[in-house]
């Protein structure tokens, strides 16, 4: 292959491609925007749950969008709080148990709206994450 015939093929092959690409473009393959968010409100993504989702006295589990597993509860109408799901014993997933958060592996038992430990081999209490209501969610403040 001569200069002139590789340089005659690179053309082609980067036209073919650049072809492809503006096909893929205009295939309308974009993501439907998420329902319920809006240009001026916060992206349904944003949400770690409703704030209806979380019974006052109770308390449920949720993701936050930057990763972390946590457990969510409402001492009263206005107030939510978070922890980290992580047990401070060996790190296995505490769950939610109404007023409590409650470790299945070695039965540690922590305060839902403290997050202390209460009973069990955790030495700490459950790491606090920051949350505020935003409209109907809760969001990562
Ligand atoms: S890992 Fe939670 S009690 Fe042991």
């Amino acid at each position: 292959m001569t200069a002139l015939d590789r340089r005659a093929f690179l053309r082609a092959a980067c036209a073919s491609c650049a072809a492809v690409g503006l096909a893929a473009c205009a295939g309308g393959s974009e993501p439907e925007p998420a329902a319920g968010a809006s240009p001026t409100g916060p992206a349904a993504s944003d949400a770690i749950v409703k704030l209806a989702d979380i019974p006052v006295g109770g308390s449920v589990a949720g993701r936050a969008p930057s990763g972390p597993k946590l457990l969510l509860a409402r001492p009263d109408e206005a107030t939510v709080v978070a922890f980290s799901s992580v047990c401070t014993h060996r790190g296995c997933t505490v769950e939610p148990d109404g007023k409590r958060l409650a470790c299945p592996c070695h039965g540690s038992v922590y305060d839902a709206f403290t997050g202390k430990n209460i009973s069990g081999p955790a030495p700490r209490p459950l790491r606090a994450f920051a949350v505020r209501i935003s409209g109907p969610d809760v969001v990562e403040a």
